[in-house]
């Protein structure tokens, strides 16, 4: 392998920091495995021994090069879209969305996710929530209750919002990059997200947040279309049309590695701050 593709560096960069949060900077060897790349090790440039590849998903194509590039049609969302308009009132903006969701809970586009779901799932609370937040996608206990962030990470995603931010669930509104359940928790791929993203970009126009969170890399990734590591779009105010964006880790993330909740409570005072909350 010559040059490995860019996304793939962030892929491995983002397990290293996973891995180095852990606490964890060395593989135990393998048990009658061929050691490889001896001579890097010794040199001590890299405390973190090469990864095996097993797990690491492939990146996938880029949108560009992809000719089977499956696209929502425009002809459902446009009409629906269309009432979008300044100054909309709560009622307007809940039957907007409602009317979205129903147009999602009919979405056939990506095989894998249709197959494997319970049902859709497509967002919850204020329809005019001053602050969204950005997950990556639907788990088991949301594929089967039909609202995002309610399993674990949910529980810890409401922890950070009533007790850290000392709001409510309800002041704002909480959706996903995309909304079935990835098989597995795995993530979603470009496809998929690049599929579903007609309906991040619709909910979000009706909303019209003044900011935004994004919760984890994939969240980030997407929603400001970059490879940059989570690590490197912390800390940041960044911008989506307007509204400004603050990106943390993922709370599932965090349930695994407790010590990074100092960073995200990091990012939550940025966001408070930036709020006019503190
Ligand atoms: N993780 C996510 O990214 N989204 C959810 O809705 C639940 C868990
Ligand atoms: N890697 C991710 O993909 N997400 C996080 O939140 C942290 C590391």
């Amino acid at each position: 392998m010559s040059q490995p593709p860019r996304r793939l560096n962030d892929l491995l960069a983002d397990y290293f920091e996973d891995l180095n949060l852990a606490g964890i900077t060395e593989f135990p060897p393998i048990p009658g495995s061929v050691q490889n790349g001896a001579g890097r090790q010794q040199s001590g440039e890299n405390p973190l021994p090469s990864a095996p590849n097993a797990g690491i998903p492939s990146p996938a194509p880029a949108s560009s090069a992809s000719p089977s590039m499956k696209k929502f049609p425009d002809d459902q969302l446009e009409p629906i879209l269309a009432r979008v308009k300044p100054a909309l009132s709560l009622r307007a903006k809940e039957a907007i969305l409602r009317d979205m969701a129903q147009v999602v809970a009919g979405c056939k586009l990506c095989p894998d996710l249709v197959a494997n779901r319970t049902q859709t799932v497509f967002g919850v609370g204020n329809p005019n929530a001053e602050l969204v937040f950005v997950g990556e996608g639907p788990g088991a206990d949301e594929d089967a209750q039909g609202i995002p962030f309610v399993g674990r990470s949910g529980q810890l995603l409401t922890d950070i919002i009533v007790k850290g931010m000392k709001m409510s669930r309800d002041e704002v509104y909480i959706c996903n990059i995309v909304r079935c359940r990835p098989p597995g928790n795995r993530n979603p791929s470009d496809q998929e997200a690049a599929c579903c993203r007609p309906f991040l970009e619709g909910t979000l126009r009706v909303i019209s947040p003044q900011y935004i969170c994004c919760l984890g890399a994939v969240a980030a990734r997407n929603l400001l279309g970059t490879d940059l590591a989570i690590g490197k779009l912390r800390g940041k105010v960044h911008d989506y049309r307007g509204a400004k964006v603050v990106c943390t880790y993922h709370p599932a993330y965090l349930l695994r590695n407790p010590p990074a909740k100092v960073q995200t409570w990091e990012d939550i005072k940025m966001l408070l701050r930036q709020m006019g909350r503190m």
